[in-house]
């Protein structure tokens, strides 16, 4: 009946019932099939007009299907495209600075504080540079301080930044004064306390009148801004080929439930006349002091690391501390 027809049309609410509704109207052995069969039963007389009729509901009932066909295909299609303002956001990762970046741009900042540029000097250097005008003379027993990776017999990864001040001193004329931050590499065997690369701060002040006690003045108000205000430090007479006289830097640390004890921090000294030479700066015109210092082991201290090797296995658990 109509009735029961308006009452099916009514529980067609998605592609699921419409195909029901399909197979009980329009299927082969469906209703309105059936319906459109008995057509054959009736007298020869009557068809034209029954036939019409049953061709009007024939019809009728295939719009009716494709009309909540393509509405709920819209409805299906358009709630595929529905955002769900309530699901949690999916969060994009970003990185942080490494310890050692951290610790580099501190550096750089209290030194820029104290008047000093940056300037850097690739890795890979002459032997020239990184020994011959740093006045280690080819015998120098000094030489044999730094187990050096030669790439060739003239080339070689730079052992420290010292060969930078060359550079630096090469390429400008004095007044100077500049730090060089940079890494550096040691053929040693690794171990807890030492790696085959760590990077250093050189430090260089060139100018017609620069004193040792502006050296110790530098170096104690940057261990000062660094360290703390309370920082216990002292100088050391040593021996650096390049700079006369020299010393080294400590501090006194304690690491937590251990004896404290003296820590060398840096090496420094006046420049040597030899090396203002082997760039043709005037050493009875111009003097100048020099400082290099470590910075794996400064940031271990700060931050109470004990073992080098973490800061270079990039252990995001070890990193994203920081
Ligand atoms: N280049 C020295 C080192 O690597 C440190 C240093 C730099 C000492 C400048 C004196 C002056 O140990």
């Amino acid at each position: 009946t109509k009735k029961n027809f308006d009452e099916d049309i009514k529980n067609v609410v998605d592609l699921s019932s419409l195909e029901d509704f399909r197979i009980k109207y329009l299927s082969r052995k469906g209703i309105v099939t059936q319906i459109i069969d008995s057509l054959k039963d009736v007298p020869k007389e009557d068809k034209p007009i029954i036939g019409r009729a049953i061709n009007e509901l024939k019809k009728y009932t295939f719009s009716i299907y494709e009309e909540l066909k393509s509405k709920l295909e819209n409805e299906k299609k358009s709630s595929e495209n529905f955002i769900d303002l309530t699901l949690p956001g999916r969060v994009k990762e970003i990185g942080s600075k490494h310890i050692i970046t951290q610790t580099l741009d501190e550096i750089k900042n209290i030194f820029k504080g104290l008047g000093f540029s940056v300037y850097e000097g690739p890795e890979l250097e002459s032997d020239y540079n990184n020994f011959e005008a740093l006045n280690f003379p080819d015998d120098h027993p000094a030489r044999d301080m730094q187990d050096t990776f030669f790439i060739t017999e003239k080339f070689l990864l730079r052992t420290h930044t010292s060969p930078v001040q060359i550079r630096l001193m090469q390429s400008k004329k004095p007044p100077l004064r500049a730090i060089m931050p940079g890494k550096v590499f040691r053929n040693e065997a690794v171990s807890a306390k030492s790696f085959c690369l760590f990077h250093q701060v050189e430090g260089l002040y060139v100018d017609t009148d620069v004193t040792f006690a502006e050296l110790k003045g530098t170096l104690v108000a940057f261990v000062k801004q660094f360290f703390g205000q309370d920082v216990q430090y002292r100088f050391r007479p040593s021996f650096f080929p390049f700079t006369e006289p020299s010393a080294e830097m400590d501090i006194w640390w304690e690491p937590k439930g251990k004896e404290g004890r003296w820590m060398e921090i840096l090496g420094c000294g006046m420049v040597d006349p030899n090396v203002l030479s082997n760039v043709g700066i005037d050493p009875e015109k111009f003097v100048g002091y020099a400082f290099g210092m470590g910075i794996e082991r400064t940031a271990m201290r700060k931050y109470g690391i004990d073992d080098i090797r973490i800061l270079f296995d990039n252990d995001k658990r070890f990193l994203t501390q920081f």
